[in-house]
């Protein structure tokens, strides 16, 4: 698989971004999602190039991308597919959707099809265990997942139908995703809920009860 050039016009992109921040270097993680959603990854040369414009060494900056797990130093495919096994995600489920997913697939974690559709990982918790389990689709939530579910969503992406997250967006890449990360605004934000009914049952049960966080010290 080639690794796409970063050009003048994402060098570009990449100074605005940096120019968002009162501290440019606040803008390195956006910028590495850019780099990596026009890459599939962020190679040595995206290193370089974020390095270049935000006066950083190198090392500082391959530092922060080896850091995160988010970024790849491999080419990812066309959809990233997460399976969250945390403890919660694993007990209702999660565990089996990973074993079917690698059976599907064909892969493991950090693992991409031949055909270049999918990269799988295993993620942690991405803090909607009230939904879970949760598997994500370029970081869009599938949430209260089931191995019928999971079957559904993989052959709709395979035969490139439209599929949408539980929640209301639309599937695109990991790409694009990689956009919206990286801070671009796809015009898209209203069609995602924040929050369901279940993720603010426990805010809605504390004001019934007119419960409220213990006082702590220095609180004013
Ligand atoms: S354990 Fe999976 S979302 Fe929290």
């Amino acid at each position: 698989m080639s690794i796409k050039t970063i050009t003048e016009e994402d060098i570009k992109t990449l100074e605005t971004l940096a120019a968002k921040y009162p501290v440019r270097r606040s803008a390195l993680l956006p910028m590495l999602h850019y780099v990596q959603s026009i890459q599939g990854m962020v190679s040595p040369a995206g290193i370089q190039v974020c390095a270049r414009v935000l006066d950083l060494t190198p090392a500082e900056v391959a530092a922060v991308a080896t850091f995160y797990t988010m970024f790849k130093r491999f080419p990812m495919g066309k959809h990233h597919i997460g399976v969250c096994t945390n403890t919660l995600c694993a007990l209702l489920g999660g565990d089996e959707l990973w074993k079917q997913l690698t059976d599907i697939l064909g892969i493991g974690h950090d693992e991409t099809t031949a055909d270049g559709l999918f990269t799988l990982e295993r993620i942690e918790c991405q803090a909607a265990c009230t939904v879970a389990p949760v598997v994500t689709v370029n970081w869009e939530f599938m949430d209260s997942m089931n191995p019928k579910a999971v079957r559904e969503l993989i052959e709709k992406l395979k035969m490139g139908a439209p599929v949408q997250s539980t929640r209301g967006v639309q599937i695109t890449s990991i790409a694009e995703s990689g956009k919206v990360l990286a801070g671009i605004n796809d015009g898209k934000y209203a069609e995602s809920p924040l929050a369901d009914d279940s993720m603010l049952a426990g805010l809605r049960v504390a004001k019934e009860r007119k419960m409220s966080a213990p006082t702590g010290k220095g609180a004013k």
